[in-house]
């Protein structure tokens, strides 16, 4: 776009020159006619005549000379008003600059000159000057633009813009004095208010799943100070409900911890090198109790070799508890969870032995993993397979959300946060890995992770 500003201003220069030789001629020639005419006619002499003529040379001369300094080449530039062609040393340089989508509108609010930025999201194209009106829609910009060329503004108006159902910007529009043009600035709010969102639902739903297991202890300590007060025999009752809301309380608020830990050490990437072989069979060491109490049968395979990777070993034990845990929470009774595990050449390949084993089932894909470009990176990868009733396909893009649980889980007796998946995510993401999910109603689920493998020596599972 600036190839074409400095194009038009060569031309203006051009043509001026020629305006200004064009006048000199014709004030030099009317004067020599007037005086051949007086000459001829007898009312002045030769030599006033000669004296004469070099005068109004001097003066038309001195109009050449002079007229260069005060015209600007703009002003007679292609018959276009000065002030909507942008020069290099007004318009085009400083929006060029700016790092956000900028655009100046003239008194006429014809937009004279803009930032590539905002050529994309205005759709402008530079061969046309439209005016405001006709690219934008909002009325408050536009009443905006309306006061800054028609009122004097001191400081800058800021005004923001509704550009969709979740899209805010906000505008900043000033006009510098001596200047007449109106400069207008768009920040883009939308990350901010998307973020200011979520934060916000996040708490309503960390304090209404907190305010549940309290009402109910609240509820019965009321009751066993009242209406229960003499009836040990019922207390006992009371107390166990009591011990597992507050179980669940403390699950809540292990969770809500683990959650803010990993988003907080999120920008630093793992450094430690981790054997995902040990971590397997730590994690799956710590979950046979719970799986001996359920009658759930733990089928453990993998590789005895190592499986570096660059990790952190807390957030990756944690990974593997809690797809085990949820396999084994909604694992049939007497079924069996199998969790496998290996080595692979690259991501894709860990990618599709974690998550697609099964004919006949429905897969998705909860977290991409990043695959570097060039030659594949090893991977490590993970799945949990159990024998509980599927997840409806519906559910399956939801999953990883936080709070997330499925109206299935909601309404039945099997006990969650819902925080678990969009924990495991948060981990993965962290680790540059990815994270699928499998299911067939009636068969079962599957749960897969991979991630980035430090080359090793022996290849193979
Ligand atoms: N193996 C599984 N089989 C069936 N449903 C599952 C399985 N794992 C997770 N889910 C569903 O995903 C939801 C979210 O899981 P999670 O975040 O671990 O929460 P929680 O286990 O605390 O309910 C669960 O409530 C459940 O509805
Ligand atoms: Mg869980």
């Amino acid at each position: 776009m600036s190839e074409v500003l400095a194009n038009g201003a060569r031309k203006g220069v051009r043509r001026a020159t020629t305006l200004r030789v064009r006048d000199f001629i014709v004030l030099v020639s009317c004067f020599t006619a007037v005086l051949i005419l007086l000459l001829v006619t007898g009312s002045i002499g030769l030599i006033e005549a000669i004296v004469a003529l070099i005068a109004a040379g001097a003066v038309a001369a001195a109009y050449y000379v002079g007229s260069a300094t005060v015209l600007p080449a703009s002003a007679v530039s292609d018959g276009v008003p000065a002030s909507i062609v942008p020069s290099s040393s007004t318009a085009s340089i400083p929006l060029k600059a700016l790092p956000l989508p900028a655009f100046e509108i003239d008194l006429d609010e014809r937009i004279v000159a803009f930032n590539a930025e905002a050529e994309d999201i205005l759709r402008l194209d530079n061969r046309v000057r439209p005016r405001a009106s006709t690219v934008i829609r909002s009325p408050a910009l536009l009443s905006a633009i309306d006061k800054a060329i028609h009122e004097k503004i001191d400081a800058p108006l800021s005004v923001e813009v509704d550009a969709g159902p979740n899209e805010t910007w906000r505008a900043h529009i000033s006009r510098p004095s001596d200047i007449d043009r109106v400069l207008i600035v768009l920040e883009d709010l939308t990350p901010l208010r998307r973020a200011a969102r979520a934060r916000s639902d996040f708490i309503a739903n960390a304090s209404h799943e907190l305010r549940t297991p309290l009402t109910a202890l609240s509820g019965f300590i009321e009751t066993m100070r009242g209406p229960a007060k003499d009836d040990k025999e019922s207390w006992g009752r009371f107390l166990d409900i009591m011990a597992v809301e507050s179980e669940r309380m403390s699950r809540l608020i292990s969770d809500l911890l683990s959650l803010s830990r990993i988003e907080s050490s999120e920008q630093v990437a793992p450094r430690d090198q981790e054997d995902v072989q040990e971590i397997m069979s730590s994690g799956t060491a710590a979950l046979e109790g719970f799986a001996d109490e359920r009658g759930i049968r733990l089928d453990v395979s993998g590789t005895d070799a190592p499986l570096p990777v660059i990790g952190n070993r807390d957030e990756l034990i944690q990974v593997v508890e809690n797809l085990i845990s949820n396999a084994i929470k909604y694992c049939r009774k007497d079924g069996t969870v199998r969790v496998t595990y290996g080595f692979a050449s690259d991501m894709s390949e860990a990618r599709a032995r974690a998550g697609q084993a099964w004919d006949d089932s429905e897969r998705m894909t909860l977290l991409q993993s990043i695959n570097r470009p060039g030659p594949g990176e090893p991977a490590v990868w993970v799945r949990v397979e159990d024998e509980g009733p599927g997840i409806e396909r519906e559910h399956l893009p939801r999953l990883g959300e936080r709070f997330y649980r499925t109206d299935q889980s909601r309404g039945g007796k099997i006990t969650g946060t819902g925080l678990g998946l969009a924990i495991v995510k948060h981990i993965m993401a962290h680790h540059r890995g990815g994270m699928a999910v499998e299911t067939a109603m009636g068969k079962g689920s599957a749960f897969g992770v991979w991630l980035p493998a430090m080359r090793r020596e022996t290849g193979g599972v």
